[in-house]
């Protein structure tokens, strides 16, 4: 490749050298620190998965039950940060208050000291205990409701699903949350985590990392795909409507949301796990039509666009998770970005190591010398 060929998206162009997270889009394998996500979904769970990713290893008992209590005890935000989100407004999407509010957190932490490693601990710690609190809060008060306090007594997940709906949940739904959670962490360099690289390199701090991926993962071509799957399940309504619904949509090239992936041509072994774990919270809680929807679904793009590789990627059955646990559709991407968040941060850190600023060049295609007109002659 001549240094002058633009591509466009940057499609194969190695953006870090990382020993993060591994994807082979071809066999469909996603592997944390070396672990197959299968592994990490049945056995670990979110916090242990996100000091996996952060620190590079599975942390001792010691390690990780001092890490759980530093989480539990940092998750309360302060008032001031409360009373701003409550001026937010109710009718404004929750991934733009958490994005602000992620950035307001920086103001209460704003001595950076990012050579020094309890820093960076404590910014870890604040990030992944603060963040669910305040998408939980704005979801509370958008409704004229007062936020709740978190429990000390449950863990991150519960705790979170508590806070959201102020009714402690069931275990199920709680336990396949968390592995949402897990599975959502972390995927090498996507649109969000290329954002939180650049800023990171920057030098400023870990608040504004967060934020800025925030503001990158919101777009419906990335997170914010979730969000867009339950819209579209809701307009095709019945099986029957499935097959004239996608064709019509094929046909007028408009993307099918949930589906495709610059990486996977097969299909992206989250959306496996998270078929399955739909499927125990159907099994349990009650099957309804959108799940019915969602398998045809599957078989029409599968047979129209399989040759292609386009297959089910992350965000189509996230949806389907979230909404049988009850979640409002416009928290989908913001839980979206409380589990990458351990992403984000593993890769600040990362970055941090052998920093140098992102300065990429440009393909530059306007004019030159042009004589400035005066604005009367124009
Ligand atoms: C995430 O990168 C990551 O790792 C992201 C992510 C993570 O964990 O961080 O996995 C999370 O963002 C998942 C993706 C969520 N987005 C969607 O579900 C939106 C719908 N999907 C797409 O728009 C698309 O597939 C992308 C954005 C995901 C990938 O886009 P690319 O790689 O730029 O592919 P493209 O748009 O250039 O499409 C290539 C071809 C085109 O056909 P041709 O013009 O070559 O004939 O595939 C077709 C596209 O029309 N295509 C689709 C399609 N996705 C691609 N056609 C119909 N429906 C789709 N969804």
């Amino acid at each position: 490749m001549s240094v002058c060929e633009f591509k466009p998206g940057l499609e194969g162009i190695p953006a870090a050298q990382s020993s993060i997270s591994f994807v082979d889009g071809q066999k469909g394998i996603l592997e944390y620190r070396g672990i197959r996500i299968e592994e990490l979904a049945e056995k670990s769970n979110f916090l242990e998965t996100a000091y996996l990713l952060i620190w590079g290893e599975l942390p001792t008992k010691e390690e990780l039950e001092a890490f759980e209590h530093e989480v539990r005890y940092h998750r309360r935000i302060k008032y001031r940060i409360r009373d701003m989100m409550k001026s937010f407004p109710e009718s404004g999407h929750p991934m733009d208050a958490l994005q602000a509010s992620a950035a307001a957190l920086g103001l209460f932490y704003s001595r950076r000291d990012l050579d020094n490693p309890a820093y960076i601990r404590a910014a870890v710690v604040r990030l992944l205990a603060k963040i669910p609190t305040m998408v939980a809060a704005f979801q509370l008060m958008r409704k004229g409701n007062d936020p709740v306090r978190p429990r000390d007594d449950l863990d991150y997940s519960a705790n979170f699903l508590y806070m959201l709906s102020e009714q402690e949940p069931d275990p199920l739904a709680a336990r396949v949350f968390d592995v949402c959670l897990a599975l959502h962490a972390e995927h090498s360099m996507n649109a969000s985590t290329f954002s939180a690289r650049v800023t990171a390199s920057t030098l400023t701090d870990p608040y504004a990392v967060v934020a800025s991926a925030v503001g990158t993962l919101g777009g419906p071509l990335h997170g914010g795909a979730n969000e867009e799957v339950i819209t579209m399940l809701e307009e095709i309504g019945s099986v029957a409507n499935v097959r004239p619904y996608l064709e019509e949509r094929i046909q007028r090239k408009d993307k099918i949301m949930g589906f495709g992936h610059r990486v996977y041509k097969v299909k992206d072994p989250r959306a496996i796990i998270l078929q399955h774990l739909a499927e125990k919270l159907f099994d349990k809680f009650g099957y309804d039509n959108y799940y019915d929807i969602a398998i045809e679904m599957e078989r029409v793009i599968e047979e129209k666009l399989g040759q292609k590789g386009i297959y089910s990627n992350v965000d189509f059955y996230s949806g389907l998770v979230y909404r049988k646990l009850g979640i409002p559709t416009d928290l989908f991407t913001p839980i979206f970005a409380i589990a990458r968040v351990a992403g984000w941060l593993a890769h600040w850190k990362e970055q941090l190591i052998q920093n140098r600023i992102y300065r990429p060049t440009q393909v530059y295609s306007g004019l030159h010398d042009i004589p400035y007109i005066p604005i009367e002659q124009r």
